[in-house]
């Protein structure tokens, strides 16, 4: 079991976690252990009992040595300071004003499809396309020292210190060292110095009065202050940014080029949309909300693959749950993997049919149950971000090229790491439309 675990948890849960309303098993080897997959449940504790939870043991062991007090791994005082003095970061209007750069970037990078006959790994492309597009809107790509030296650091950065380690689930206490400690630290701090120099590069450029480009770095360096952030948690956060905000979209489009490829009716709809609005609307704003085949799709394979497939909390008091008592200490997992393919609240769940997403169907998808950006006070902050850069991406990719699998009888196999992976890469083809 531990090695399923460390390899890919997505394969612990047996049929019972796609029927019932909930699974709870009150003394598991790591502690009691609840399933929520009933939306009742789940709003129960993310949003109305929220404050009885915090973050969950294991996620915090992962990702706490990385992100320290990024938003994602803060909690308490400091994440409610650090969320408040965020909002201003992603308003609509900064967001918007990113889709320039995405539609700039994104253009850039698919002249490579223009070479026909060629094998391309699409989970990967997915991946470095994210990471330029994060790269010049987080810093402008001013980063400090070599682009792609960074990007790799990055990717060995999780692959190493961001695994569950068997001990961490047996609840090995923390002080006991892990070997992925050994290998990770020092990428990580090499990581750090990388980031640290490049926020006092732009920090300097402010004060001495030159315009800084207007990106995420200067964004959060305008919330620094007393009740705002620290430098320090300028730092953690531009760490948080890079690592919850790129491979996550990277995966929702690496599936949905696969789940688009597969089904070649929905595909066609996706093209005709894609290519309509983008010769129509010249600026990439307006595709956003023009687009809602394509919208549709995405959000279907987020159904499918949930890019983050585990959403975890510890309840830190006794909760009653109809006739349960959900007790303190227990590790409350809401899991996109198995709720999007529950069989009660979905009709044909492993079938791909983007239609259920669009805006005249929308209203029969309960809030909590359909949760890939998560929902209550920590909902994913980067959420208008992530689907208007997908949304831009798609709208490119898809009304210049026919994406398909090389292997059309291969299933690649869905592995959860940090985000779901498919095992193996996405081996395409492009085709100029
Ligand atoms: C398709 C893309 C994305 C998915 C599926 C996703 C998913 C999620 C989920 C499920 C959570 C909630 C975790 C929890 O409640 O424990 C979350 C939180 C978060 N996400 Fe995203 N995310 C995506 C893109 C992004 C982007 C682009 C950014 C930043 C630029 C970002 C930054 C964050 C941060 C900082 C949090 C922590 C929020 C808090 O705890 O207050 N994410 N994300």
């Amino acid at each position: 079991m531990f090695w399923i675990v460390y390899n890919n948890p997505i394969e612990l849960w047996g049929a019972h976690s796609y029927r019932e309303p909930y699974v709870y098993i009150p003394s598991g080897i790591g502690g009691p252990l609840l399933v929520a997959n009933d939306p009742k449940l789940i709003r129960h504790i993310l949003v109305e009992k929220a404050k009885s939870f915090k973050l969950a043991k294991t996620r915090q062991i992962v990702l706490r040595p990385i992100l320290q007090d990024g938003l994602l791994t803060a909690e308490n005082p400091v994440w409610k300071r650090s969320r408040k003095a965020m909002a201003p970061v992603f308003t609509p209007k900064h967001i918007h004003g990113f889709a320039d750069a995405m539609r700039r970037v994104t253009e850039d990078y698919v002249t490579k499809y223009e070479n026909q006959g060629i094998q391309h790994d699409l989970a990967k492309d997915m991946t470095e396309l994210t990471f330029n597009v994060l790269a010049e809107t987080l810093f402008s790509n001013e980063i400090e020292g070599d682009p792609k030296e960074f990007e790799h650091k990055i990717e060995r950065l999780f692959e190493t210190v961001g695994r569950v380690d068997p001990l961490d689930i047996v609840n090995v206490p923390e002080w006991v060292p892990r070997p992925k400690h050994f290998t990770g630290r020092g990428i990580l701090k090499y990581f750090r110095k990388l980031v640290r120099t490049t926020i006092e590069d732009r920090a300097e450029k402010i004060a001495k009065g030159e315009t800084p480009p207007d990106d995420f770095l200067t964004l959060l360096l305008r919330a620094e202050g007393p009740d705002g952030l620290s430098r320090a948690e300028i730092e953690d956060n531009v760490i948080t940014f890079i690592g919850a905000g790129h491979e996550t979209t990277a995966r929702a489009l690496g599936w949905t080029l696969y789940l688009l490829a597969k089904a070649p009716h929905e595909r066609a709809k996706v093209e005709e949309e894609a290519k309509r609005i983008t010769a129509e609307y010249s600026n990439p704003l307006d595709w956003v909300e023009r687009m809602p085949y394509t919208r549709a799709a995405f959000e279907e394979a987020m159904r499918l693959y949930p890019p983050a497939p585990v959403i975890s909390r510890e309840a830190l008091e006794d909760i009653e749950w109809e006739d349960t008592i959900i007790k303190k200490g227990s590790q409350c997992l809401v899991m996109p993997w198995t709720l999007h393919r529950h069989q009660v609240y979905w009709d044909q769940p492993n079938a791909f049919m983007p239609s259920r997403f669009l805006p005249e169907n929308r209203g029969k998808i309960d809030r909590y149950q359909y949760l890939p950006f998560g929902a209550g006070p920590r909902v994913c902050i980067g959420q208008s971000f992530a689907i208007q850069e997908a949304i831009i991406i798609l709208g490119i990719m898809l009304s210049r090229f026919r994406f398909d699998m090389v292997d059309s009888d291969k299933e690649p196999w869905p592995v959860q790491k940090l985000t779901t992976q498919p095992d193996g890469g996405l081996n395409m083809t492009a085709t100029p439309l």
